[in-house]
């Protein structure tokens, strides 16, 4: 039966005061008794009593986020459709549903089987992924459609991870952009080019949040912030699902890695998690949410433990959270094998065990480890899994396959593959896109002036390094069907700009290897040049993405040196550096006049590095990710909690020379503070904020909690702006540019401690020479809300300072008051 309204509820807690533990003794509810009786809670206690809807000690407050809106799977008759396909299926053909194989290059180690047409034939396969074209798409498809009993087509899924032919940046890169509406066109690329060749499911976005820039998968996330997270999520969901997600150039999303990754300890690759309960809501959930709120239809559940419960076979956040707090009705995939690495987590000892506890937690789908295949059955027919249970999984992934239209129109037109590649209005969306992220970190005064933007009058330049004349390097980790073919260098673009006759490329050393007779040739042109433009960093497919890890996260190879060296000639020189997490290159930034953030651009990387380095495009990019200045700062972000012993007022460049300068949280031997901040990025022009303006000083906090709860229970998604916030951004330079105006907001006085800053607003602006423009933020209550002491999601009494802000470290601010019982 179909949800028409989709309902909202909340947790009713367990004991009036509320405590830490009260998560162990969580009143289970069928979810929609909850609703309906906390629904009518609700009405009676903000009718009656407005301005005390909520008091703090109430047993029954807004706690948990709104079920998520996705009116894909909502959709009137669906339902019908799906239970009348489950009634005709037999156990066998359900289980076959719930089975995922690998059916072109393998993404992962040992299971990719291929081969696997005997089983498609008989139902017993649900979806195949790596599989890239129409043409064999199509073939498998053929095999599902006309020789299995029912006819149920497969899904067919694939790492789109920045572009599928049409190679956009790394997501890390994209992030750096602060531009949603631009990343949602770049997904929407990627959906049409990938379900041309017969791809309607896409794993990703990754939204993961990554604060430990050792961990190589930042390179494709959005970095370390959940508001930032949450809003790139939504905007890679729009774009890949389109208006309509049964049209035929839209796939699924598949928002990933549920959940906790990104919070490796030590940043090593499948490391395990140890997040607190506030945490996960306040931190890593909010972009999960935010993508299943933006309509995505399905989700991977991630390899590491969390908490010490591996997240594939973890209830707590696979059924607690995902299906009866949030009420999501798509399905969820294991990520790759991950259902066979219980047994190596240990807690299976075999791969029955392995499977049952991975279904029954809440994965739906087995990505290659075979595990559903063979035992699930036995499973159902022991007892041990009732096949209620296998119906419910069952009906996620049908309802999905029938939102796709995929039961319609099955098959790929094959006609149409070729031209929906690389189409020049994507190819111009890639440059724009390289163009935003690009992050400026240092340009310094090269005789007078700044050395970017450079002159096209220049004489002759050297360019130099492992990435100058790399194609395939520009595509990222996740290359997809992007082709080296595809990509216009650096080398290939500056060459077309000046002349060949004006420039002169040494390669100068690789990525690791190299000699010194290629670092002396690269600094021999380097003197026989006017400036130097250096090319240096990671390589992609190695060194950043999964299972590349690093423990520092310096220049890798002799790159150091050929940097020293060329810059020991004097001449000025311009650092380009590519790469999937900030590097730590203290030397570089105290030496170096300018350096300027690439990332891996995608194919048009060269034109849109010209255009930057010439000034035709002003760098526009703001670090979505703190940059260290060393390795022992990691994990590093922003809005990290002040600590009993902040190191305030204390000058943390040298060791402490007192007691007053000894006991506060700080190192010894490096400053606090990160080399960049978050939402930094320069531009060729400066900005000033002044006047910034609160609409009031003081803002009664139980009347904005019931606000919330209000906003929370409604399906009205856009809450009325309780407090709008301004001022005024100048351009003081000659040149247009694009700003990003941040907004941060921090709270004192609640039940627990909340970060120094947190991010709640941000508008990419473009201004002329000299020009001045208001900049209004219009804040809702959720501006305000957090996941308090006891767990829940409110608003409480505190001093709230805000900031209009050029990046997480300055900014103007003023303060206000959320008044109420304990402030
Ligand atoms: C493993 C990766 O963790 C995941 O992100 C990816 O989607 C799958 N392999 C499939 O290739």
């Amino acid at each position: 039966m179909g949800f028409s309204a989709v309902p909202r509820f909340f947790r009713v807690s367990s004991s009036a005061t509320g405590n830490s533990a009260s998560r162990f003794f969580r009143t289970r509810v069928p979810s929609r008794s909850v609703a309906s009786c906390s629904l009518f809670f609700l009405l009676i206690a903000v009718f009656l009593f407005p301005a005390c809807a909520f008091p703090q000690s109430s047993s029954a407050r807004p706690s948990s986020d709104p079920v998520v809106n996705n009116p894909a799977l909502t959709a009137p008759g669906l339902e019908q459709k799906v239970d009348a396909l489950l009634g005709r299926m037999t156990l066998e053909e359900k289980i076959g549903q719930l089975v995922q194989y690998s059916a072109g290059q393998p993404t992962g180690p040992g299971t990719g089987r291929t081969g696997d047409n005997d089983m498609i034939s008989k139902g017993e396969v649900g979806s195949l992924f790596n599989v890239t074209d129409a043409v064999k798409v199509n073939a498998f498809q053929k095999i599902a459609m006309e020789k299995s009993r029912l006819r149920i087509p497969l899904i067919f899924g694939l790492d789109v991870i920045h572009g599928f032919r049409t190679t956009f940046p790394i997501p890390l890169g994209l992030s750096a952009t602060w531009d949603p509406s631009l990343v949602q066109q770049a997904a929407r690329v990627a959906a049409r080019e990938a379900s041309a060749a017969g791809v309607r499911w896409a794993f990703s976005p990754m939204v993961d949040i990554a604060r430990d820039a050792r961990w190589g998968r930042m390179a494709e996330g959005s970095g370390e912030d959940p508001f930032l997270g949450s809003a790139m999520a939504r905007a890679f969901v729009r774009g890949y699902q389109g208006e309509r997600l049964d049209s035929p150039d839209s796939v699924a999303a598949c928002p990933k890695h549920f959940v906790g990754y990104g919070a490796a300890e030590g940043g090593r690759d499948y490391n395990s998690a140890e997040i607190s309960e506030h945490t996960l809501h306040q931190i890593y959930l909010p972009p999960f949410h935010a993508a299943l709120d933006a309509g995505a239809v399905t989700l991977m559940s991630s390899f590491n433990a969390l908490d010490g419960v591996p997240a594939s076979a973890n209830p707590f956040t696979l059924t607690d959270i995902l299906r009866d707090e949030w009420g999501f009705r798509g399905f969820v995939v294991s990520d790759w094998s991950s259902i066979g690495e219980l047994i190596p987590h240990g807690i299976a000892n075999n791969g029955a065990t392995a499977a049952k506890k991975a279904f029954l937690a809440g994965v739906d789908m087995d990505m290659v480890s075979n595990l559903y295949h063979e035992n699930l059955l036995n499973l159902v027919r022991s007892g041990q899994i009732p096949e209620s249970r296998i119906d419910e999984a069952v009906r996620r992934i049908l309802r999905v396959k029938f939102a796709l239209g995929l039961f319609d129109r099955p098959y790929t037109d094959e006609s149409k593959e070729s031209a929906a590649m690389l189409q020049p209005e994507s190819i111009a969306l890639a440059r724009k896109a390289a163009e935003e992220s690009f992050v400026l970190l240092k340009n310094s005064p090269d005789g007078g002036r700044p050395l970017l933007p450079l002159s096209s009058m220049l004489g002759t330049v050297a360019l130099i390094g492992p990435a100058a004349d790399d194609a395939g390097n520009m595509l990222g980790c996740w290359q997809g069907m992007g082709r080296a073919q595809d990509v216009i260098t650096l080398k290939a673009a500056l060459t077309e700009k000046l002349g060949a006759d004006h420039l002169r490329y040494a390669r100068g050393s690789g990525y690791l290897d190299g000699s010194d007779a290629e670092i002396a040739a690269a600094v021999e042109a380097a003197k026989q040049s006017d400036l130097a433009i250096l090319a240096l960093g990671e390589n992609a497919p190695e060194m950043t993405g999964e299972a590349a890890s690093r423990a520092h996260l310096d220049l890798p190879g002799h790159q150091e040196k050929l940097l020293e060296e060329v810059v020991a000639t004097g001449k000025p020189v311009v650092l380009i550096l590519f790469s999937g997490r900030p590097l730590t290159l203290p030397w570089a930034f105290e030496h170096v006049p300018a350096v300027l953030a690439a990332w891996f651009p995608g194919v048009q990387a060269g034109p849109a590095l010209t255009d930057v380095l010439f000034g035709s495009a002003n760098p526009s990019g703001r670090l979505t990710v703190s940059w260290p200045r060393s390795v022992g700062q990691e994990p590093l972000y922003y809005d990290s909690l002040n600590t009993g012993r902040p190191a305030d007022g204390v000058d943390l460049n040298h060791p402490p020379e007192n007691s007053r300068e000894k006991f506060v949280s700080r190192y010894l031997d490096e400053p606090n503070s990160p080399q960049f901040p978050f939402g930094f990025g320069l531009s060729y022009t400066e900005f000033r904020y002044s006047k910034i303006e609160l609409s009031t000083d003081s803002l009664d906090a139980s009347l904005l909690a019931s606000q919330l709860a209000a906003q929370l229970s409604s399906s009205a998604q856009k809450p009325n702006p309780i407090l709008s916030v301004s001022a005024d951004v100048t351009n003081t330079g000659n040149l247009a540019a694009d700003e990003v105006v941040q907004l941060y907001i921090r709270l004192r006085g609640t039940s627990v401690a909340l970060p120094v800053r947190a991010l709640k607003g941000f508008q990419r602006i473009s201004l002329g020479p000299g020009e001045t423009r208001k900049i209004t933020f219009h804040l809702g209550p959720d501006a305000f809300a957090f996941w308090n002491i006891n767990n829940q999601y409110t608003v409480e009494p505190a001093h709230a300072t805000v900031w209009i802000a050029p990046d997480s470290a300055h900014g103007q601010s003023a303060s206000l008051v959320l008044t109420g019982p304990t402030n």
